[in-house]
Parts: structure tokens; sequence; C-alpha cells
């Protein structure tokens, strides 16, 4: 299974933030988190940064919305040049039409599930996404404690792609660190989101690196 390492702009300098797209060019992807201050209780950036940074970026942009109505704002993002577009099972109206729509955009679907949000509802439709997102923090903020609970539902959607041998990326997001990714890839993700563990570290390529190594990349 392919790794794929997502370092979360989240953690990097809001000031400076196509330099710090540079410091994670060894990385898969760079995760953008949109937070609207409605979904979640946090306001970062949203469609104009967006536009300038898949312009500027030297890997794809994971964006991840965390944004209510993301029916009405999504594929805004898909057309901006995100590589995918990921939004919230919890704030969609209709999340197989806006995956569909995601994918006539020329983006990649993700469906964002958070802790308390089961898989289930969603096993029959995996077909639909390009990746799942698994939360493994309450969404809202960088820096805060990895839940193991969130493990078991990673492992039942592993066991659903492989018995139904989908192409569909399970992703963890929140508290991903040299001490929890293990867990993580053994649980069956295959693309890993790191803010504070990247930017946090002095040499944000080794702490890449390190993670790549860890999940078994
Ligand atoms: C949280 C965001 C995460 C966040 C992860 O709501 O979705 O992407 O940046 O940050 P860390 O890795 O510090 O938990
Ligand atoms: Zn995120």
């Amino acid at each position: 299974m392919a790794v794929t390492i997502a370092p979360s702009i989240l953690s990097a300098d809001f000031a400076n933030l196509e330099a710090e797209l540079g410091r994670i060019a060894t990385a898969d992807w760079a995760h953008v988190d949109v937070m609207d201050a409605h979904f979640v209780p946090n306001l970062t950036l949203g469609l104009p940064v967006v536009q300038r940074l898949a312009q500027v970026s030297p890997v794809p942009l994971d964006c991840h919305l965390m944004i209510a109505d993301p029916d009405r704002w999504a594929p805004s993002y898909a057309e901006a040049g995100a590589h995918s577009v990921t939004f919230h099972a919890e704030a969609a109206a209709a999340p197989v039409r806006l995956a569909r729509e995601l994918r006539e955009r020329g983006a990649r679907a993700g469906l964002a599930l958070s802790p308390a949000t089961p898989a289930e509802p969603f096993l029959d439709w995996l077909g639909e996404f390009d990746m799942v997102l698994v939360m493994t923090v309450e969404p809202g903020f960088g820096g805060q404690s990895f839940l193991d609970g969130c493990l078991p539902k990673l492992r039942r959607l592993r066991s659903a792609v492989d018995e139904h041998g989908l192409e569909v990326r399970l992703q963890v997001d929140g508290g991903v660190s040299a001490e929890t990714v293990e867990r993580c890839a053994e649980a069956g993700a295959d693309v890993f989101v790191a803010g504070s563990a990247v930017y946090g570290a002095d040499d944000p390529a080794a702490a890449i690196a390190q993670l790549r190594g860890l999940a078994g990349g």
C-alpha cells in the first residue's frame, strides 16, 4: 500500500505560506484546513487563498473543508485546482451528489468523519469517494491529543474497502506523530496528515521522512 504524507499548513506561519509550502516539498500533498467559524469554532482561510496556494505549491493541495453547507461551497475548491476536496459527512445535505460534482470538476472527492460519526451509513457508498478522512481529534484545532477510540472505525473501513476491491484512500488527521503513526498504519490508514509534528519540528523534511518510514512507506 502506498504511503502518502500530507503535512497540514494549519501549523505553518500564515504570514509566509509560499515559503512554508517550500519547506514540505518532499511531502506528497499539502493538507489545507479550511474552517468557517460555523461548522467548527475556528476560522482559517478560504477560496482566494486556496486559489493562490494552488498556483505556487510544489505539491498537490489536499483541501479539508470544515465548513457548513459544503454542498454550496465545495465545488469552487475543485475549480480552484485542489487535488482533493474533502467535506464533512455531518455537514453535507447530499454527500453522494456532492462527491459526483467534485469529481466532475476534476478533483478527488473525500468524505470526512468526525470522531463520533459512524462509518456504517456510508459503507454502501464508498465507491463514490476517492478518500475517507477519519478524524482522530475533534475538528477545529491543531496540536490536540490523538483519540485511539477512532481506530476501530478505521479498521472497519479498511475491511470494507479491501473486501470490495475499492481504491479508496483512508486518511487519518489529528494528533498524528511519530508516537501514533504506526497505530494508524496498522489499523489501515494510507494517508497521514500531520500539522504540529511536521511544522513544529526543527527539520520538517526529516519529520516527513520519519513519519513515512514509521508508516511503512
Ligand atoms: C484539525 C485539522 C488538522 C490539524 C492537525 O481540525 O483538521 O488537519 O491541522 O494538526 P495536528 O497534526 O497538530 O493534530
Ligand atoms: Zn485537517
